[in-house]
């Protein structure tokens, strides 16, 4: 196993050379440590899982079972595209796992966040060991842990875990190809790989998902109501320009209707609250000016085109004193 302290003598990688250089590595050094034992890794299709994923393809193939949950709570065609880029163009040996029912019908009446949020990691610990355990000869577990993880561990800030944690019995030795990286480096490397843009500069997603943004106790209808909303917001930041200038962008819902006007006739309806913030590191934010042309169309779209949705609003709170999700 690595050491997981950075040299001082590593250079930050930012080309793709360094990217190339880092991967031939990283290859050798996961063919040594696993030889030809089965790795297992949760692949959610974020940043530092998909990269891990992609890396370990590479590296050993069909060894590497990747499992990918979808709780239900991802954003509109997120599952779609793991299973389309791992399963289809890398060919991986993918398992994919529908468990929106299992999560949605645990999650049904509970509206205190916290409890929701226990609910979601403790469910997918559990539909996660299931899996494995249904499959012979792993020994290895994959994860996307990342330079800041190590120090934010060391700090004492916060626990690093990745997958949440794995129920006793599960004895795995681990497998963290880009344990020593910074997330830019993670990206360089991603993009080396051949993973898709988007994929590899995606903007941070909370891992209980939308379930933080759908507030209160989460309905099938307020949920679907929420990921069209927060499609079309993504849909009209990428054609404006707006992607890569603001940090983090998306909608909540909370669990409260007013009433409206459509066609004609009385029609009551959730909010839909727009979230778009600049930071650097989370700890606080600003909010970004977005042209009030641009605000309007969004507007005009989701009452529109989203059943449900009779309202939009901006929040304009900066963090502190807004956190930048709501839950
Ligand atoms: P807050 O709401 O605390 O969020 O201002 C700060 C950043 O953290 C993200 N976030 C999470 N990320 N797992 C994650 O990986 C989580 O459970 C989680 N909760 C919040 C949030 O999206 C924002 O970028």
């Amino acid at each position: 196993m690595q050491s997981n302290i950075r040299p001082e003598s590593m250079a930050r990688i930012t080309t793709p050379e360094q990217a190339n250089a880092f991967i031939e590595e990283q290859v050798a050094a996961v063919r040594a440590q696993v030889g030809d034992k089965k790795v297992l890794l949760a692949l959610s299709g974020g940043v530092d899982s998909s990269v891990v994923a992609a890396l370990l393809i590479k590296a050993i193939g069909k060894q590497l079972v990747c499992v990918h949950v979808n709780h239900g709570l991802m954003r509109k065609g997120e599952s779609e595209q793991v299973i389309e880029v791992f399963g289809k163009q890398l060919d991986a040996n993918l398992i994919y796992i529908d468990a929106t029912d299992r999560f949605l019908d645990k999650l049904a009446g509970v509206a205190e966040p916290e409890k929701k949020r226990k609910i979601i990691g403790g469910e997918f610990i559990e539909v996660f060991a299931e899996e494995a355990e249904k499959l012979e000869g792993v020994e290895f577990l994959a994860q996307g842990t990342i330079y800041p993880d190590i120090l934010e561990s060391k700090d004492g800030v916060k626990a690093h875990h990745n997958v949440g944690g794995l129920p006793n019995g599960m004895t795995f030795q681990l497998v963290e190809p880009v344990m020593l990286l910074y997330k830019d480096e993670v990206r360089v490397v991603g993009e080396a790989l051949g993973l898709p843009h988007q994929m590899v500069y995606r903007q941070p997603f909370p891992g209980p998902g939308l379930g933080v943004r759908c507030l209160g106790a989460i309905t099938r209808d307020r949920l679907h109501a929420l990921r069209e909303a927060d499609a079309i917001l993504r849909e009209e930041f990428d054609k404006n320009g707006l992607a890569g200038k603001v940090w983090q962008y998306f909608i909540a819902v909370p669990d409260f209707k007013s009433v409206g006007v459509r066609d004609g006739k009385r029609y009551e309806g959730w909010p839909a609250i727009i979230r778009a913030v600049n930071t650097t590191d989370a700890m606080t934010a600003t909010i970004e000016e977005i042209p009030y042309a641009l605000l309007h169309h969004i507007t005009n779209r989701i009452t529109h085109e989203v059943e449900g949705i009779n309202r939009v609003c901006l929040d304009l709170t900066p963090k502190p004193i807004g956190t930048i999700e709501w839950e």
